[in-house]
């Protein structure tokens, strides 16, 4: 059920259950972080294998840092920076939290999320949600509550409203385990912006790098119709429906179907707009998507990032049914 209740929403997570909800990113599927029970109807929900550990959000930084063991002086930094907003800093976590929460890692990946309604229900819950993005696992993450219905539809008590998603893609995540911080996930915020506050930052790849980051497989975001860069794709043929999605307006003759994603290719709107675009264009019957990268630069490294794991085949895992570990 698609509603604007907090005080249900509220009721529900407090008896066990999972609630869909907004954030300045994208919606999230939560359940109190503290609550093995609940957390491990996230998993099954989403179909998601128990390796992939969840953000866990809470509605201030003390109450985020809470959640871990020790807080370096950076931490502080980067949330004075940057929360509440699309940044999640991994660190080690405190005992509290149960291992289904971490997928078993020392660490927990938390967050201060700026989207108002997130905000009231993590504050009128006095508990932290566990969350990730609310989609069947490898599915394009949802940006509106019809997005999650359209995904989970009634296999989850409640939806809670909060309109479209500000930004639109997912958070940059950031692990603090090291001395150098390092760029676990490309997200709304630009590693540029990061730099300001941190200086050097490392950068992992997903694929090469699974262990520090679980759940970064190369075809997380893969739509069901097959997808190519445009400089790796043909013109479309003579009786072919090819769909465009471009950043900026482009040539777009011979293409069935086409979603330009700013007309100044400005990267934050293309960002906001990426994820819903891109299901109008999966929901179209096309023989192919063939996508425009962004220019390497700002928000462009993470949109570049949806767009070429949206290019891979479908994992396994993403197909399969939950791991049952
Ligand atoms: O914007 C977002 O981050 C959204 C909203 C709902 O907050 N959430 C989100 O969650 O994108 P999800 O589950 O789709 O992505 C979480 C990813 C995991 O796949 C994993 O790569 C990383 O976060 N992660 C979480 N905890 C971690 C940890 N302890 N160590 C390393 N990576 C972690
Ligand atoms: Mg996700």
């Amino acid at each position: 059920m698609i509603a604007t209740s907090i005080e249900r929403a509220v009721a529900l997570l407090r008896g066990g259950d999972v609630v869909a909800f907004p954030t300045e990113t994208v919606y999230g599927l939560g359940a109190i972080a503290f609550d093995a029970n609940a957390v491990a109807k996230i998993f099954e929900r989403k179909g998601r294998p128990r390796f992939d550990p969840l953000i866990v959000h809470a509605p201030t930084p003390e109450e985020a840092f809470r959640l871990c063991d020790r807080v370096p002086s950076i931490a502080r930094r980067l949330a004075e920076a940057f929360w509440p907003g699309p940044l999640t800093l991994v660190l080690r976590k405190h005992p509290s939290i149960p291992d289904l929460v971490t997928a078993g890692l020392p660490s927990v990946g938390i967050r201060v999320p700026a989207h108002p309604v997130a905000q009231s229900l993590l504050t009128a819950l006095e508990a932290p949600l566990a969350a990730p993005s609310a989609n069947r696992f490898g599915k394009v993450s949802p940006t509106t509550a019809e997005h999650v219905f359209l995904d989970l539809g009634t296999s989850i008590p409640m939806i809670l409203d909060g309109g479209p998603c500000q930004r639109g893609i997912e958070s940059t995540i950031v692990s603090l385990l090291e001395e150098t911080p390092r760029l676990l996930r490309p997200g709304s915020i630009a590693i540029e912006e990061l730099q300001t506050v941190v200086g050097n930052i490392a950068v992992s790849h997903g694929e090469t790098d699974s262990r520090l980051s679980p759940g970064q497989q190369k075809s997380h975001y893969a739509p069901r119709t097959p997808m190519q860069p445009l400089a790796e794709a043909a013109r479309p043929r003579s009786g072919e429906r090819v769909g465009l999605l471009a950043i900026a307006p482009m040539s777009s003759e011979g293409y069935a179907a086409v979603e330009v994603l700013s007309p100044n290719g400005d990267l934050r709107e293309a960002a906001t707009k990426l994820f819903a675009a891109l299901r109008r264009l999966d929901s179209q019957r096309l023989d192919r998507i063939v996508c425009q990268l962004a220019p390497l630069r700002g928000l462009g490294a993470a949109i570049n990032d949806r767009l070429l794991r949206g290019c891979q085949p479908a994992s396994l895992e993403a197909q399969g049914p939950t791991t049952p570990t």
